[in-house]
Parts: C-alpha cells; sequence; structure tokens
C-alpha cells in the first residue's frame, strides 16, 4: 500500500542544549512548503519539548523519546504521557533498541507505554529491529515480526492511531543502511503482521524506516513499499539535512 502523506520524524536522543531550538525554528518555517506530501515531527530531549513546542507553529509536530506507562507517582527521572500532551506534544516514540537495550526494556513494557500514550491522545511510534547477529543467523524477520506483535496495542480505536518504525540495530548511527529489497522485505512482512493484529486497521498504521537515513538516501528508502516514512537520528539535528530529507518526499 502506499500513503498519500508520509511521517518524517526526527528523533535528536540526548543532543541539544537551548541553542539547538534555531533548528526547530529554521525546519518549523519550511515544512508548510511539503504538507500535503508528510507530516513531521522532531522528538527533541525532554528538557527542550516546552521550548520546541513554542517554535514550532501549526506545520511541524512534537513528540518526546519515551514515557512511562503509569500516569504519575514514584519514578525518578521519568516523565508521563500525560507531561508530553500537556506542552502540546502530540507524539511519543515508544520502545527504541537503545532503550530495550540500556534501559531492558520488554515487549511487554513497551507495549504498556504505547497504551498509555494512547490514553492520553498521543500517537506512539513503536520501534523495533533486529542486531546483525540475529540478522546474520536468517532470524531477522521472525524476530522484528514478533516484537511488533508483542509490543504494539491489542486494539486501535481509529485509524492511523499509532505507526511503527523498523530500525536494524546495526544501521544505526553507523552509516549503513539496509539494501531496499530487505527494507520492502521487512516492511512487507510487518504490514502482514499489523492486518493480522488489527484487520484493515493495520493498512493504516504508517510503517516507518531509520538507521543512517540522509539526504542522499532518503528518496530510494522512502519510495520502497510498503515504507510509510523515516526516524531520522543523527541527520535530524541540523535542518538543512532534515530539510534534505524532507526535499526527497
Ligand atoms: O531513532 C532514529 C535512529 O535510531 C536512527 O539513528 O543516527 O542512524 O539516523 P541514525
Amino acid at each position: 500500500t502506499q500513503k498519500n502523506k508520509k511521517l518524517i520524524a526526527g528523533n535528536w536522543k540526548m543532543n541539544g542544549l537551548q541553542a539547538s531550538l534555531k533548528e526547530i525554528e529554521l525546519i518549523a518555517a519550511k515544512v508548510g512548503h511539503y504538507a500535503d506530501k508528510g507530516t513531521f515531527l522532531i522528538c527533541p530531549p525532554a528538557t527542550l519539548l516546552p521550548g520546541a513546542k513554542a517554535l514550532a507553529g501549526d506545520d511541524l509536530n512534537i513528540g518526546a523519546q519515551d514515557c512511562h506507562s503509569e500516569k504519575n507517582g514514584a519514578y525518578t527521572g521519568d516523565i508521563s504521557a500525560e507531561m508530553i500532551a500537556e506542552i502540546g506534544g502530540s507524539f511519543v516514540i515508544v520502545g527504541h533498541s537503545e532503550r530495550r537495550e540500556g534501559h531492558h526494556e520488554s515487549n511487554e513494557a513497551v507495549k504498556a507505554k504505547a497504551e498509555a500514550a494512547l490514553g492520553q491522545g498521543l500517537k506512539p511510534i513503536v520501534c523495533c529491529g533486529e542486531t546483525l547477529q540475529q540478522r546474520e543467523k536468517g532470524e531477522a524477520i521472525g524476530f522484528v515480526t514478533q516484537q511488533i506483535a508483542d509490543s504494539t496495542p491489542d486494539s486501535l480505536s481509529k485509524d492511523g492511531e499509532i505507526a511503527i518504525a523498523y530500525e536494524p540495530i546495526w544501521a544505526i548511527g553507523t552509516g549503513k543502511t539496509a539494501s531496499v529489497d530487505d527494507v520492502a522485505e521487512m516492511h512487507v512482512a510487518l504490514r502482514k503482521t499489523l492486518v493480522d493484529k488489527y484487520g484493515e486497521r493495520g493498512n493504516t498504521v504508517e510503517i516507518l524506516y531509520g538507521g543512517s537515513v540522509k539526504p542522499e538516501n532518503a528518496n530510494a528508502l522512502l519510495h520502497t513499499q510498503d515504507v510509510d516514512g523515516a526516524l531520522v537520528g543523527g541527520a535530524s539535528l541540523k535542518a538543512d539535512s532534515f530539510l534534505g530529507i524532507v526535499a526527497a518526499l
């Protein structure tokens, strides 16, 4: 399936001080030109969320990189979906491989976060991806589709209520991208997983690709079967490179 609009999302990870907000301002000033082709999102660190929202205007969405599954309470260091919604955030990334690895987040924990996000009207971007070792052993498709089956909410109450992102771990921040054929194979398998789980509504879930997406490779990746957008790390930190990806739409 081909969607009319792609979702181009930037994940700043643990990068960006207040001075970086100028990049948000530059991105916000330009993405409106591409509004018929895409939806645009930047997920800065939590400290920059209110500042980013103040500069984002109508054409750029702001989201967070994680949320807790509980509404509030004794969870030192965490932020809730409600806190993100209150400052005007509209998306939240959940289950990024860096959190699955570094914070031992299980599929079950990721699913609870995605459900908490839905409860606050946020759109969760549920991440998945295999290690190089799993790919070399031929286990990538089986592992990743199971990860998504287990990490996504049980049911969706409207079309496009969640997005997912396929990020092969070996392609993150390495300059290596998966081949267009491998991306297509995985995205088609993920589409089937979503349709098996949600019926027709599974076709309305955007499947993003992430892992060393940059202006030079964005066009080919974004026009690959069942690729509905990109989740961009390094190249989202500067307005020029993020907008270079947007221009590839
Ligand atoms: O979430 C985005 C990410 O993990 C990809 O990072 O730097 O390879 O684009 P990067």
